[in-house]
């Protein structure tokens, strides 16, 4: 059995037929554990890995949320604060339950350590080598993810205060957001206060992706376009987006892939 036949089926485990929140959640992350894969099989391709580590990044971007379905059928959250950090017990879950059985042992270690510090604030100083570039893969495969679920679903209903979260619907950038946003760093997720604060931190992911492949992606989803739409006629969003497009220039050339 192939690994991704081996994680459906492990999910599958945690279907219930009759519990349908805990269905939806379960099936939110196994169908997003194979849009990761595809986007880091892709990216690591397009990268140029040496083939032991395109198997090695296709494993860990399989297997980064394999903690999800324990996590919320336990603790019925995706909060690690509520419950536990999935990267690591997700790093422990993939080698107990066998998942890795088939790698060299080098590509073992590079596998756990992406899953381990996947979604890590900071990647720990000692992580180098494969292991370093693995995490980074799934880190920028998860957020290209994320982003286009979050464009797609939160940024289309922002008159909708369930998806907006609280979030104020004034039409301005936070003082903080807006610096980290121009000097691209990601805001501090406290630092939020308006919808457009957090659109803005969406702009900031895009400095934050480690591979060219990554970025390039970013910009043929036009996910800034889509974003500097919303924005549009906020104070000061003109600066966020100059600064934007000339940090983005240099992946803006040769933009003539057509596969999305
Ligand atoms: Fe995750």
């Amino acid at each position: 059995m192939s690994l991704s036949e081996r994680f459906d089926a492990y999910a599958g485990t945690f279907v219930s037929g009759t519990d349908a929140e805990l269905d939806r959640n379960i099936e939110l992350k196994r169908a997003h554990s194979f849009r990761v894969t595809s986007l880091a099989d892709r990216l690591a391709a397009a990268e140029g890995f040496r083939p032991d580590l395109q198997q090695t990044v296709h494993f860990a971007a399989m297997l980064h949320d394999c903690a999800r379905f324990e996590q919320f059928r336990r603790f019925r959250t995706f909060r690690d604060a509520d419950s536990f950090n999935h990267g690591l017990t997700g790093a422990e879950l993939a080698g107990k339950l066998g998942f890795l059985d088939g790698l060299a042992p080098e590509q073992r270690r590079a596998a756990t350590d992406a899953i381990a510090f996947h979604n890590a604030r900071t990647i720990p100083d000692q992580l180098e080598g494969d292991s370093l570039i693995c995490v980074n893969a799934v880190r920028d495969a998860d957020k290209l993810d994320i982003i286009a679920l979050l464009i797609d679903y939160h940024l289309k209903h922002l008159d909708d205060p369930a998806v907006t979260l609280g979030l104020s619907t004034a039409r301005r950038l936070s003082a903080p957001v807006l610096n980290a946003a121009l000097n691209g760093a990601t805001p501090n997720y406290g630092d939020l206060k308006t919808i457009y604060d957090f659109a803005a931190a969406r702009i900031a992911w895009f400095s934050d992706l480690n591979f060219s492949w990554s970025r390039r992606r970013y910009l043929e989803r036009r996910f800034d376009k889509t974003i500097f739409d919303l924005l549009d006629g906020v104070p000061d969003s003109d600066r966020l987006r100059e600064s934007f497009y000339n940090a983005a220039a240099p992946w803006r050339q040769n933009d003539t892939t057509k596969d999305f």
